[in-house]
């Protein structure tokens, strides 16, 4: 067990940590001089169950360091220690009041009183688990969630892990208890990218946030902004559980409520340049992607005309998952594979990256009524001058719905690499004009132009 103290006078540290070596041997003290230095202990040091405050900090309030200390990392054991008057001039009472785990000690100290109230505050740690949150685990019971899968609920009805080590796992969030953005937020800055849940518990989250998100779908439809997040979560989610489970009918339906939401929501922009304004490009990851990448799909459509229904569902379910078995973001990024960018890549990941457009067109057969999507993917890093890949074909042997979905992919890879600017995607359109000027790119390219540069 670890407790935190946070206090400016180096003195006051040596105190406890005798105190802590007389009596609490088995509780690892680490003291810290302010409130900066204690978040980052509790985000890398962690956890700890006893928080120990001295109310006589200087550049800190010791009651609002305790509020962020549970935002964090959820409620804590906290023992405020200070003279009565600082104390009370510095401890929120309603604070105080209203949580059992919060404790005063009143100075001077005295060992037989400060021990009883540490004891309590480990009792009270003891029986909240904390002691025993970090568990040896059979990895192979368990399987990993992006992290960004967690910011659609703030309560689960299981527990949730991060790795340590190969064999052992921190619980970081507890089966029905509360936990905050903030939490999964210091995971991200941590650069923690899964957390980890029971495999029985995974397919159970998967399907309830498949729920949460067709709910959002219909409840928020007059909210363009809501939508496209909406739709970023969902294709996470698609891409999760096509990966893990494969195309069951459950997440092929989910697929068509998704498809079916981009054209309703883009009507609600009104232009493209409208969604590229708000969309919400943060990670450029494969599911905002591939999100954009069917608004692109949708602009250029309407542009050239289109008005049938099953080509433009075409492009939505060729967006969704034409990436959907790459590992990481970053290969997204390779449009050659001649290039710099692709000799960076492992073995495996290039291996993969070559066979990526095969595999996804193999799952698309698996969507009943959606015909001819499996060339289109297979095609989707193919290049006019034939410089693309699998199969490197030349602009004439390439279809015009396959045209326009190969402009959307190296529209948002541009877009993906130079970030989502006014100036990075006026530079992508104008470079799109000659490049493009060849076959069935000729006219969604300018279309493209259009609707950017007015
Ligand atoms: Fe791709």
């Amino acid at each position: 067990m670890k407790a935190l103290f946070i206090c400016d006078n180096k003195e006051e540290w040596g105190l406890l940590r005798n105190l802590f070596h007389a009596h609490f041997s088995k509780v690892e003290l680490i003291c810290a001089i302010k409130a900066s230095d204690a978040l980052n202990y509790l985000s890398f040091e962690g956890p700890f169950s006893i928080i120990i405050i001295d109310c006589s900090i200087k550049r800190d309030d010791p009651s609002e360091l305790a509020k962020e200390i549970f935002e964090n990392t959820g409620e804590r054991a906290t023992i405020f220690i200070g003279t009565e008057a600082m104390l009370n001039d510095r401890v929120d009472q309603d604070f105080y009041m209203n949580h059992e785990m919060v404790f005063l000690y009143k100075k001077p100290f005295d060992p037989a009183t400060f021990k009883s109230t540490v004891q309590e505050s480990i009792d009270w740690a003891k029986r909240e688990d904390f002691e025993n949150s970090i568990v040896e685990i059979n990895k192979e019971e368990y399987l990993p969630l992006k992290l960004k899968n967690f910011y659609l609920f703030d309560i689960l009805p299981y527990d949730v892990y991060i790795e340590l080590t190969k064999t052992k796992f921190v619980k970081v969030i507890s089966a029905n208890k509360k936990y905050t953005q903030s939490t999964i937020q210091d995971f991200q800055r941590r650069n923690v990218k899964f957390l980890y849940l029971h495999k029985n518990e995974h397919l159970k989250f998967l399907e309830n946030s498949i729920e949460k998100i067709t709910q959002t779908l219909k409840q928020k439809a007059n909210k363009p902004k809501m939508i496209l997040q909406a739709q970023i979560a969902g294709v996470l989610v698609i891409h999760q559980y096509l990966r893990d489970i494969g195309p069951a009918e459950s997440i092929i339906r989910f697929s068509e409520i998704i498809i079916d939401s981009v054209p309703r929501n883009f009507k609600n922009f009104g232009e493209l340049k409208s969604v590229l304004g708000h969309f919400p490009f943060e990670n450029a990851d494969l599911a905002e992607q591939a999100v954009l990448k069917a608004y692109i799909c949708e602009a250029l459509s309407i542009g050239l005309d289109w008005r049938s229904d099953l080509s433009r569902k075409k492009l939505g379910l060729s967006s969704i998952i034409h990436d959907c078995y790459l590992d990481n973001d970053e290969m997204a990024k390779v449009t050659h594979v001649d290039s710099p960018e692709f000799e960076m890549l492992n073995k495996d990941e290039q291996e993969l990256l070559l066979e990526h457009p095969f595999k996804a067109a193999e799952l698309a057969r698996h969507f009943n009524g959606f015909t001819d999507v499996e060339f289109i993917i297979q095609e989707h890093q193919e290049l006019p001058d034939g410089s693309g890949y699998p199969r490197g074909l030349i602009a004439s042997k390439i279809t015009s719905i396959s045209a326009v979905f190969i402009i959307a992919n190296n529209f948002v890879t541009q877009i993906a690499i130079n970030g989502l600017s006014k100036v990075s995607i006026h530079n992508t359109v104008s470079g799109f004009i000659s490049y493009y000027n060849l076959g069935n790119f000729k006219e969604p390219s300018q279309i493209l132009k259009r609707m950017i540069k007015g």
